[in-house]
């Protein structure tokens, strides 16, 4: 058998064409702003119109700020993907080859403890928001490829394309005091590796980043006891910065189009658990 012959292009993100949600804050925002200074183009997405337009000023001011557009909106919501999706493809010239499923909310305590009255709001956006931009992007990135062409000379895999969906500790590892949260990142751990099975012979990347504790709106929007998080932050103190995960983010998408770093797992050093 005659091994493939691949072309190895990594290291840049120029010319790829970047969707990242929840990018008004914490790591969309983080992620964002690294992909577009490595030369991507971006649309980025989250419900605060407003601060998004802000974000888009701040990454477009550091120059490229051409390559910045924003669609505002809820991303559990059909039209406001495929909006995403088209927005890419009109302002951009090409369909999304680089996107980032971010977008999540936490919630304080466990099935037992926590507010059930916030249940269907995290549920929708972590697991069904996450699926429905997955599939959405994941069929216009197959468009490109048709299976006819997916043969062993290593070609067509010249240009990678991205699907990066944010896990977390608590969808690897059965935590007590986040179980209802914790069972949605679960939920996006199988489906991302369920799809990622479905499209990786024709050439589609689909990664799980699974952080520990990162600091951010996170902890207030899931509605964290402070004095938990004091103790949480003493304890496991450096905690990561939303900096730290959108570097994991760079890392896994600059690889050659045949490399796949499928899971990538990041804590905090100190924090043995979970
Ligand atoms: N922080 C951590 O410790 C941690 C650990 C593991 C995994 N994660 C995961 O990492 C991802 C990002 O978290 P983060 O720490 O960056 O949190 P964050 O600072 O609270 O940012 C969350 C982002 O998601 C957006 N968002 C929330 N619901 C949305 C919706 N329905 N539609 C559109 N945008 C929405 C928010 O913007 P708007 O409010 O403007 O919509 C915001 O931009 C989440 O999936 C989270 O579960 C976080």
């Amino acid at each position: 058998m005659t091994t493939p012959k691949i072309t190895a292009v990594s290291g840049s993100h120029v010319g790829r064409v970047a969707i990242v949600t929840g990018a008004s804050a914490g790591i969309g925002e983080a992620t964002a702003a690294l992909l577009h200074r490595r030369g991507a183009s971006v649309v980025i997405n989250a419900r605060r119109a407003e601060r998004l337009k802000e974000v888009a000023a701040e990454i477009g001011a550091q120059g490229g700020a051409e390559r910045v557009r924003v669609v505002a909106g809820d991303c559990a919501e059909q039209a406001v993907i495929d909006a995403m999706l088209d927005e890419a493809r009109r302002a951009f010239g090409a369909e999304a080859d680089l996107v980032v499923v971010n977008a999540g909310r936490g919630l304080n305590g466990s099935v037992m403890s926590s507010d059930e009255a916030q249940w269907e709001e995290v549920v929708r956006t972590n697991v069904l928001g996450a699926a429905r931009l997955i599939r959405g992007a994941g069929k216009r990135m197959l468009d490109r490829v048709p299976p006819e062409q997916c043969g062993q000379s290593g070609t067509w895999l010249k240009a990678a394309r991205d699907v990066v969906v944010l896990g977390s500790v608590v969808g690897r590892h059965v935590s007590p005091f986040s179980s209802l949260y914790g069972s949605t990142k679960f939920a996006v751990h199988a489906m991302t590796e369920g799809v990622r099975r479905e499209l990786a012979p024709r050439g589609v990347r689909v990664t799980l980043i699974e952080p520990g504790f990162v600091v951010s709106e996170f902890q207030r929007v899931a509605g964290y006891a402070d004095a938990w998080f004091e103790s949480m932050k003493e304890k496991f103190a450096p905690m990561l910065e939303p900096a730290d995960v959108a570097r994991m983010i760079e890392f896994v998408t600059a690889q050659p189009a045949h490399v796949h770093v499928s899971d990538l797992l990041v804590r905090p050093t100190r924090q043995e658990y979970p």
